[in-house]
C-alpha cells in the first residue's frame, strides 16, 4: 500500500520570518494565522460546563435538539427554511470533514474533486487522501471534456483567503451544472456571518439557489470564528439527508463523534445571535483600522468583502512583501500557500487583539521607505 502524496506543510517556510518579526522591540504583530483571540462567550462556556457530566457515549448523528437548532439557525440566519434536521450532523470542527469528505463519499482513483483556484489547502489534501484527483478551477469551462469524472465540487464563500463572496446567480449556476453531471456540491460557508459593508452572503441551501430540494448538496459550517470557540471543535454538515446518512454510517463505525458537552455548547451558541453580533462588531472595528494601515502601506485590497482576511497586493512577489513586513515586526501569509495564482498577494488576518492592531500604525514605512518603528530601524 502506498501512502498518499501530500503537499509539504507550507507553514514551515514562514518560520524564519516569524523569528525575524519576533525580534521587533515592540513584539510581533502576527496577522498570519486565522485563529480567534477573543474570549469564548460566557453562555457557551456555561453550556459546556453544564454538560460536563457525560458518562455515556454521545450520538454520532448529534442529539435531536442540536439538529433542530441547526435547522432553525439556517431558517433564521441563512434564508434556508427547508433544512431537514435528518440532514444535519455535528462534526469535530469542519477541517476534519473537509479533509475526509471525499473518502466518506466513497471517492477514489479516477474521480475528480474540484475546488477554488486560490483555496484553503485542505480541499486538495482531502482529494489526495483518498486517491482522487484535485482540480483547482473557478469555472466549469476550465474542466473541459473531463466533466463526468468530477464527483465533488467544493465552494467556499466567503472565501479563505480572498474574502470573495459568490452571489445567488453564481451559486445557482454551479449547483445546476453539478446536478447535471451527478456531482455533489459541498459549500464551506464558515465566514457567512462576517459579511462587511452590507454584502449579502447567500447559502447554497437558499431556495433561490437550489430550488425546493437539497439533493446533492451539503453545507459545511463552523462556529470556530463567529463564536470564538475554535478550541471546542464545534461544527456541522447539513443538506441532503441521503448524503448525510451515508456519511453518518461510516462515521459511526470509525468513532468520529463530537463529544456531548461540545454538542450542547454548539446548540446553545447557535441559538444566541447576540454574542455573534458583538464578535462581529469587534472584527468590524479592527478591520477598519487594518484597512487604513494597508492602504497607507500602498496595498491594493482585492475582494475581502466578507470573512476575516484581507487579500492584499503591492504587485510584487508575495515573499518580498512577507520579508519587508517581517522586518517591521509584522507577519502575514504569502498568497502562494493557497495556490500559484496567489503568488503576488498576501493574506492578512483580522484575528488579532486590539492592542496588536494599535501597534500597526507605529510600524508604518516612512515616505522614503525607511522604517518608523518605535524601537529603531530593523532594516
Ligand atoms: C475555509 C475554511 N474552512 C474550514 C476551516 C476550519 O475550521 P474549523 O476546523 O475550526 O471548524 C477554516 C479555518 O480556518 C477555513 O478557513
Amino acid at each position: 500500500m502506498t501512502a498518499p502524496v501530500l503537499p509539504d506543510f507550507p507553514w514551515d517556510k514562514l518560520v524564519p520570518y516569524k523569528t525575524r518579526a519576533g525580534q521587533h522591540p515592540g513584539g510581533i504583530v502576527d496577522l498570519s494565522v486565522g485563529t480567534p483571540v477573543d474570549p469564548t462567550p460566557e453562555l457557551v462556556r456555561q453550556a459546556l460546563a453544564d454538560a460536563s457530566d457525560a458518562p455515556g457515549y454521545p450520538q454520532t448523528y448529534g442529539t435531536p435538539p442540536l439538529r433542530q437548532a441547526v435547522a432553525d439557525w439556517f431558517a433564521r440566519r441563512r434564508n434556508a427554511p427547508g433544512v431537514d434536521p435528518d440532514g444535519v450532523m455535528p462534526t469535530i470542527g469542519s477541517k476534519e470533514l473537509v479533509a475526509w469528505l471525499p473518502l466518506l463519499l466513497g471517492l477514489g482513483a479516477g474521480d475528480v474533486v474540484m475546488h477554488p483556484q486560490v483555496a484553503y489547502p485542505t480541499y486538495d489534501v482531502g482529494a489526495r487522501l483518498t486517491g482522487a484527483t484535485p482540480l483547482a478551477a473557478d469555472g466549469t469551462l476550465q474542466v473541459g471534456p473531463g466533466a463526468r469524472a468530477v464527483k465533488l465540487v467544493w465552494l467556499n464563500s466567503p472565501g479563505n483567503p480572498t474574502g470573495r463572496v459568490l452571489g445567488v446567480e453564481h451559486l445557482k449556476k454551479v449547483v445546476d451544472w453539478a446536478r447535471s453531471i451527478g456531482a455533489v456540491v459541498a459549500s464551506d460557508e464558515c465566514y457567512a456571518e462576517l459579511g462587511w459593508d452590507g454584502v449579502e452572503v447567500p447559502s447554497i441551501l437558499d431556495p433561490r439557489v437550489c430550488g425546493d430540494s437539497h439533493e446533492g448538496l451539503l453545507v459545511v459550517y463552523s462556529t470556530s470564528k463567529q463564536s470564538s470557540l475554535a478550541g471546542y471543535r464545534a461544527a456541522f454538515v447539513a443538506g441532503d439527508p441521503v448524503l448525510v446518512r451515508r456519511i453518518l454510517e461510516i462515521r459511526k463505525h470509525a468513532g468520529m463523534i463530537v463529544p456531548w458537552p461540545v454538542q450542547e455548547a454548539l446548540r446553545v451558541a447557535l441559538g444566541d445571535d447576540e454574542h455573534v453580533a458583538q464578535q462581529r462588531e469587534r472584527y468590524r472595528r479592527r478591520r477598519e483600522l487594518m484597512r487604513d494601515w494597508l492602504t497607507s502601506e500602498g496595498f491594493k485590497i482585492d475582494h475581502s468583502e466578507a470573512g476575516l482576511y484581507f487579500w492584499a497586493t503591492r504587485d510584487e512577489p508575495c515573499w518580498d512583501t512577507v520579508a519587508d513586513l517581517a522586518e517591521r515586526g509584522v507577519l502575514v501569509t504569502p498568497g502562494d500557500f493557497y495556490g500559484p495564482t496567489g503568488a503576488r498577494h498576501v493574506r492578512v488576518a483580522m484575528t488579532v487583539s486590539d492592542e496588536r492592531v494599535a501597534q500597526l500604525a507605529a510600524r508604518a514605512a516612512g515616505p522614503d521607505g525607511s522604517v518608523r518603528s518605535a524601537g529603531g530601524n530593523l532594516r
